[in-house]
C-alpha cells in the first residue's frame, strides 16, 4: 500500500520549514520536519497528505489513541463547563478522580497521596523537593545513563551533555552520579551492580545525607536500559534500610508502556515516590507525583502546586486515557507489541552483524548498534524517516533505535512499520 503522496518532508512540509526558521527558536528541534495536519492511531497524516506510520507516539506519549476517542470526548466536555480555575483556588472533582486513579493504579497498596504538574521535570523537581523536605537531608543520588528532564535541577540529574546540559550549567548542587546496571556493557548481575551503586553512594555521599535516590526503572533517554534483575529490589531495600526515599521516575515506562500499568510492577518494587507524566493524558500536559500518605501529607499547605497543575481539561484527559486503557487492556496490547517486535528484530539480527543487542519490555524495544556512535542509528532512523515511518533514537553514544508505538496501533500498520525498518537494518 502506498501511503506517501511525496517525498519527505513534502513541499508543504519544506514551506512551513522555511517559515519556521523566522520564528522559532533554533534550539528547538524536529526528529522528522514533517507538518502534521491529523492522526488515526497508528498514523500521522502531514499536511502533504502523506500517511506516516507513527512508532514513536510523540515520545511514549498517545499510548491509549492519537486521538483517543474517550479522551476526545471528555475533553470537549470539559472544556465547555470550563477551562480553568486554579486548584489552588476554586478545586473541581476532576482533579480529586485522578488523583484517586493514581494512588490505586501506582505500585503499593498502603495509603497514598498525589499531586499534580505539567511536565515531566516538573514532577521531578516536586518529588527532590518533598523528599528533602521530609527527610531534612540534601544530596540526591542519580545514575549514570539517566534523564530526568530540561530544568536547572533536572538537568542537573540528567547525565548526557549534548544537547541537553551543554553550556547551560551552572546546575544545581547536591547531585551525585553512580554507576547503573547496563547488562550488555558490565556483564553484572543484579545484585552486583547494586552493590557496585551502594559502595559508591556511601563512600561519596553518606546514606546520612541522602534525601533520595531517582531512578528511572528502564532508562528512557539513555538507551532503553533494563536494569539486570535484582538490581532494583536491592537499591529499593537500601533505601528503606537507611531512611533513604527511593523515587521511581516512570514517566516514561508508566502508563501501559511496559505491558504494566507501571515498569516496577514487573519485579514487585514498591516506590516511597513515583514520577509520571506522558503516557497519563493522551498528549495533553499533566505530570503528578504520587506517594506514601505520610512522606506527601508532611508538606505544608501551600509548599506544593503551580497555576496549571492538574489542569481540568487535562484531568478529563487523564481520566479518559485511563477507562481507554482498563477497557482495551492496553497492557496486553503492549506484550502483544513486545512479542511480535522482539520476534522480527531477532531475527532480522541474526542476518547482520550491525546489531549489538535487542532488548525491551512491552511496547518500549530497543535495538542498540555494536559500533558506539550514532553514525548507523542515525543512518537507520533516516532511511526510515524517508519512507514514512517515524522511529527515535536514543542512548548515551546516540547508537540505539528506540521503538514506542501507541498501544493500540493495528497489527497489519505495525508490520508495515517493521517491515520498512527490516529493510534500513539489512541495507
Ligand atoms: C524518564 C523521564 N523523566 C523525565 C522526563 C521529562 O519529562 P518532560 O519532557 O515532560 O518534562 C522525561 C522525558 O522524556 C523522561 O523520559
Amino acid at each position: 500500500m502506498t501511503r506517501l503522496r511525496t517525498a519527505i518532508p513534502g513541499p508543504q512540509s519544506l514551506e512551513l520549514q522555511a517559515r519556521r526558521k523566522g520564528a522559532v527558536a533554533a534550539g528547538v528541534g524536529s526528529t522528522l520536519p514533517a507538518y502534521i495536519d491529523s492522526a488515526d492511531d497508528g498514523l500521522l497524516i502531514d499536511v502533504d497528505g502523506n500517511q506516516l506510520i507513527d512508532l514513536g507516539s510523540g515520545i511514549a506519549v498517545t499510548n491509549a489513541g492519537n486521538p483517543a476517542p474517550a479522551v476526545a470526548e471528555a475533553v470537549h466536555a470539559q472544556i465547555d463547563r470550563f477551562s480553568h480555575t486554579c486548584f489552588m483556588i476554586t478545586p473541581y472533582e476532576s482533579y480529586l478522580e485522578v488523583c484517586e486513579q493514581l494512588n490505586d493504579l501506582t505500585p503499593g497498596d498502603h495509603e497514598k497521596r498525589s499531586v499534580l504538574f505539567n511536565s515531566g521535570a516538573e514532577a521531578v523537581e516536586n518529588a527532590v523537593k518533598i523528599a528533602r523536605h521530609v527527610t531534612g537531608r540534601q544530596a540526591v543520588v542519580v545514575f549514570d545513563h539517566g534523564y530526568h528532564g530540561r530544568t536547572n535541577l533536572t538537568m542537573a540529574l540528567t547525565a548526557k551533555n549534548m544537547p541537553y546540559k551543554h553550556r547551560f550549567g551552572p546546575f544545581a548542587p547536591e547531585v551525585y552520579r553512580v554507576p547503573a546496571s547496563y547488562p550488555l556493557h558490565d556483564g553484572l548481575t543484579g545484585p552486583e551492580a547494586a552493590s557496585r551503586a551502594i559502595a559508591a553512594i556511601e563512600k561519596q555521599v553518606g546514606a546520612d545525607n541522602t534525601a533520595a535516590v531517582v531512578i528511572e526503572p528502564i532508562q528512557g533517554e539513555g538507551g532503553f536500559i533494563e536494569p539486570a534483575e535484582g538490581f532494583l529490589p536491592a537499591i529499593a531495600r537500601w533505601c528503606r534500610d537507611r531512611g533513604v526515599l527511593f523515587v521511581a521516575d516512570e514517566i516514561q515506562t508508566g502508563f501501559c508502556r511496559t505491558g504494566s500499568w507501571f515498569a516496577l510492577d514487573h519485579e514487585g518494587v514498591v516506590p516511597d515516590l513515583i514520577t509520571t507524566a506522558k503516557g497519563i493524558a493522551g498528549g495533553l500536559p499533566l505530570a503528578a507525583v504520587t506517594g506514601r500518605a505520610e512522606i506527601m501529607d508532611a508538606v505544608h499547605v501551600g509548599g506544593l502546586g503551580g497555576t496549571y497543575g492538574g489542569n481540568p481539561v487535562a484531568c478529563a484527559a487523564a481520566l479518559g486515557t485511563i477507562r481507554t486503557m482498563r477497557e482495551r487492556d492496553l497492557n496486553a496490547a503492549a506484550r502483544r507489541i513486545e512479542e511480535t517486535v522482539l520476534g522480527r528484530l531477532r531475527a532480522v539480527a541474526e542476518k547482520t552483524g550491525i546489531i549489538a543487542d535487542i532488548r525491551g519490555r512491552g511496547a518500549m524495544l530497543a535495538i542498540e548498534f555494536t559500533e558506539r556512535t550514532p553514525d548507523v542509528a542515525a543512518r537507520v532512523a533516516k532511511a526510515c524517516h524517508e519512507q514514512g515511518v517515524v522511529v527515535l533514537t536514543c542512548g548515551t553514544y546516540g547508537n540505539v533505535i528506540r521503538l514506542l508505538p501507541p498501544l493500540v496501533i493495528p497489527d497489519d500498520l505495525l508490520a508495515e512499520g517493521l517491515d520498512v525498518l527490516e529493510g534500513a537494518l539489512l541495507a
